[in-house]
């Protein structure tokens, strides 16, 4: 018997349609988050459907191998799912949303050399449901957008111009967005509060009650979609303004010789002060774009005098590779180390520790001043070893491949660094100077260990 549409079902005919597990789930995006998303629905029990544009992911996951190495504990969820038929992959639209009840939108939300953000992968994905997606099912976008998207936009490209389709009568939509950290995702999907809205109270309360079923953490209610954006956008944008207060604050610390992280670690000690660190730059596909799309926002309602802080901030953390620059040209001036032609190691080329994702890394603006510098680069990550990155191939072993090198920036504090053995970096190195950009190496460490050594902030 055909269960009633979801879009008219209340709470408890939801909850007795997910125990029965009679509700089919779609995910479209299936990467870094949306992977992690449609496992978690399948291992609940709901058979989940994942689609993708990308044919060599699907190949993959078909073929049983698990693409996402540096977010543990999944791959055995995945290997489970798979086995037991709970998880389908394709890139055919008519052999999954059409299936489906739920269709949870996964896709990137990243922005164009401009800054300019870049939704083309959700309109696009929008237009297509408009033809494919079945009577009475729901929406909902995890996606990172700008408040009012929704409302101002995808309802309407989803609505389509054919008369099929019309929001709260043969379809629903609502958001739940994604705050999980990568590398970190089984933990924040078992533990972080989620946000979830929908187009009327009713939608609000059925996300909730999908939700519910698969992720034991408190739901927020939101009073509309454009809140629970904003709320998103916030918390990441919260982060982004204040990495560049203290890195700017590094700087000037450094011209008043006081070190920042010190002043950091004293800090903490009043009640209302939330540390943040100083780096060589703010990366990922998170915390510079949603600056952008919360600018854009303002710019799309003709609010450009609004939000100069979001502005300032960029401009100072977009500055930080050049500050690191500026560290390695004066500790070599002072060593008597000539740059041009030196080799330099670059460590870590993450956008942050611990995961193996380079979107908007600073290394790479690093790199491409330094090599017009005529330096030679020498990258060690282990997260990348014996891929070609930038040009440049990342070196296995870290201690074999020093001997070369004149100087060595610290650029992502992965865990694995936290025990480096400076005495043998000293030893190894051609001319020990170290730069650090993360505060992994404290300042008298590195002068115990015969380094030539700066910290930024230090
Ligand atoms: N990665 C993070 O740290 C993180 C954290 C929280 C929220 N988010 C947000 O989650 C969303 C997804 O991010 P992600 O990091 O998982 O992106 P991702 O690039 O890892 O994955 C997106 C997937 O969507 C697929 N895709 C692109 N266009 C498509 C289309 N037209 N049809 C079907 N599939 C398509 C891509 O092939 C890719 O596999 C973004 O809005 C992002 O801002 C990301």
């Amino acid at each position: 018997m055909k269960i009633k549409k979801i879009i008219d079902m209340n709470s408890e005919e939801l909850k007795n349609s997910l125990i029965s597990n009679s509700i089919t789930v779609c995910v479209v995006g299936i990467g870094r988050i949306g992977l992690p998303t449609a496992l978690s629905f399948a291992n609940s029990g709901l058979h989940t459907i994942g689609l993708d544009i990308n044919s060599e992911l699907i190949k993959n996951i078909n073929s049983g191998i698990y693409p996402l190495k540096d977010e543990p504990e999944y791959d055995i969820i995945f290997d489970k799912v798979i086995k037991e038929k709970f998880f389908l992959v394709t890139t055919d639209i008519n052999e999954s949303v059409s299936k489906a009840d739920v269709i949870l939108l996964s896709l990137p939300t990243p922005m164009d050399k401009n800054n300019i953000p870049d939704y083309s992968a959700l309109r696009s994905v929008a237009k297509q449901l408009s033809e494919y997606l079945s009577e009475g099912s729901l929406v909902i976008v995890e996606s990172t957008i700008e408040p009012g998207f929704v409302e101002n936009e995808l309802i309407s490209l989803i609505e389509g111009s054919q008369n099929r389709l019309k929001v709260e009568k043969n379809f629903a939509i609502g958001v739940c967005p994604e705050t999980a950290n990568p590398g970190e995702i089984m933990v924040d999907f078992t533990k972080l509060p989620r946000l979830v809205a929908g187009i009327n109270e009713n939608i609000t309360n059925l996300i909730h009650e999908i939700y519910h079923h698969v992720f034991p953490v408190e739901l927020i209610h939101m009073p509309n979609c454009k809140t629970a954006n904003a709320v998103k956008l916030t918390t990441n944008v919260f982060r982004d303004v204040n990495i560049a207060f203290v890195n700017e604050l590094s700087i000037f610390f450094d011209k008043l010789g006081i070190d920042t992280f010190t002043v950091l670690e004293a800090a903490k000690s009043k009640y209302n002060f939330q540390v943040h660190y100083p780096g060589a730059g703010v990366g990922g596909p998170c915390l510079p774009v949603n600056s952008y799309q919360l600018l854009n926002s303002a710019k799309t309602l003709g609010e450009n005098n609004l939000l100069s802080i979001i502005k300032a901030s960029r401009k100072v953390n977009e500055s930080m590779p050049d500050h690191v620059i500026k560290l390695i040209q004066n500790t070599f001036n002072e060593s008597n180390v000539d740059l041009n032609n030196s080799t330099i190691m670059i460590l870590g080329i993450s956008y942050k520790p611990n995961v193996k994702d380079i979107q908007l890394t600073p290394a790479e603006p690093i790199i491409r001043k330094l090599k017009t510098l005529g330096v030679k680069i020498k990258i060690f990550d282990p997260f990348y070893k014996n891929e070609k990155l930038f040009d440049i191939f990342v070196e296995n072993d870290l201690f074999e491949s020093i001997s070369d090198c004149d100087g060595l920036i610290v650029v992502t504090n992965h865990d694995e660094f936290s025990s480096l053995n400076l005495e043998l970096i000293s030893s190894k190195m051609k001319s020990p100077i170290v730069i650090d950009s993360r505060g992994l190496i404290q300042k008298d460490d590195a002068k115990k260990a015969g380094l030539i050594f700066k910290g930024l902030g230090q």
